[in-house]
């Protein structure tokens, strides 16, 4: 058996199958379910009322410009103080075919608003992490998100298993797919100036990621009568290398740790969020930071988003890049991605505790 084949991300492991939380809410008559309430949330600090009035805005990068003899240079700089400073910025005039985005964000719409059984159809099977279901629950007690998702390995090409792919509404699969094969494009193409920003040549990160997994993940976070005390999802900084989110309606919920406050990210129309993740703070021996962020819920209407996270692949090293580390302090170990990988799927999605981990005076 090809190396992944069959068993997709499973191999490097799996989770504890919970509740839908939309039909949770939809058939919510009293008190929402002690393991959803966050009391943590009580110490809340939110920096500003909207990014408007916190005198912070997180980046705008114009993919355009990048890739522009004219203004390359100029916005590369931009790029590179964007993750050196935010480890977040909004992509703007990046190209993707406005039909690919439509087409994804009606299907992953319809999917969600298929009845329950419809949906259980994917679900997520014991010890696999793809499917309609829920990752990184390892315990009946650990507390919950106020969200579901529906997450798939689409690159490369060994590790899709199709067979779990939604086939209702029809034209799902395809539609997916396309999306994906933009997205990883996006992120291969960001990797090429992300590479030379930190002294690299054009191609060193771009090689490096090209033959590497994409997870494509889709988050439903349904109303909630009591938003203030649930979290759509944890704080958590992604561990994969890079995130291309897109948030697929107009409401605000995404929030990323800026010096210590939640600054919630507004969204720009047809904009793309994108953040570095651990493996990137990881290989630039943290010259570029994975920032924690998290979601939050209202009690209006149902918050969606399609997160694309680009990575490493089975037989790759995750650890700091010589070139870039030179004469500086080496502060994360190397471990082999498969390694890396389970580790990830092993824990729960708190904070940074995965990069501490992999800190070499852990
Ligand atoms: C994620 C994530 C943010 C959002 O899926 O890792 O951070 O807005 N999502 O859904
Ligand atoms: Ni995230």
């Amino acid at each position: 058996m090809e190396m992944g084949e069959q068993i997709g991300l499973a191999r490097f492991g799996g989770s504890l199958k919970v509740e839908s939380v939309q039909a949770l809410a939809a058939k919510l008559s009293s008190d929402i379910p002690n393991r959803y309430i966050r009391p943590e949330r009580a110490e809340d600090i939110v920096a500003g009322d909207g990014e408007e009035n916190s005198g912070e805005r997180i980046p705008v990068i114009d993919f355009g410009r990048l890739f522009d003899s004219e203004s390359s240079v100029e916005e590369a700089a931009k790029l590179h103080s964007a993750c050196k400073g935010w480890g977040f910025f909004q992509l703007v005039n990046h190209g993707i075919p406005e039909d690919v985005i439509n087409k994804v964000k009606q299907v992953v719409e319809d999917f969600f608003k298929l009845p329950l059984e419809e949906k259980e159809k994917v679900a997520q099977l014991p010890g696999q992490t793809e499917g309609y279901g829920q990752a990184f629950i390892h315990s009946k007690e650990q507390k919950l998100d106020w969200g579901d998702r529906l997450a798939y390995a689409t690159f490369p090409p060994n590790l899709k298993q199709l067979r779990l792919w939604p086939t209702n509404p029809p034209s799902f699969r395809e539609t997916f797919d396309a999306y994906a094969i933009e997205i990883k494009r996006l992120s291969d193409e960001l990797l090429k100036m992300i590479s030379k920003n930190l002294g690299l040549g054009l191609k060193e990160l771009y090689d490096m990621f090209k033959g590497g997994i994409q997870i494509v993940k889709c988050n439903y976070y349904p109303p909630c009568p009591n938003p203030d005390k649930v979290l759509g999802f944890s704080p958590h900084s992604d561990a994969t290398g890079l995130t291309v989110l897109l948030q697929m309606n107009e409401l605000q919920g995404l929030q990323i740790n800026r010096k210590g406050k939640w600054l919630p990210v507004k969204a720009l129309p047809g904009a793309f969020v994108i953040n570095v993740g651990d493996i990137i703070e990881i290989l630039s021996n943290g010259k570029y930071k994975s920032i924690e962020h998290r979601v939050v819920v209202n009690n209006k209407k149902a918050r969606l988003s399609i997160a694309g996270f680009h990575t490493l692949n089975v037989g790759d090293v995750v650890g700091p890049i010589p070139e870039i580390v030179k004469g500086d302090k080496l502060i994360y170990k190397s471990v082999q991605f498969e390694e890396y990988f389970k580790m990830v799927y092993a824990s729960k999605v708190e904070g940074k505790s995965l990069l501490d981990r992999m800190k070499l005076d852990a």
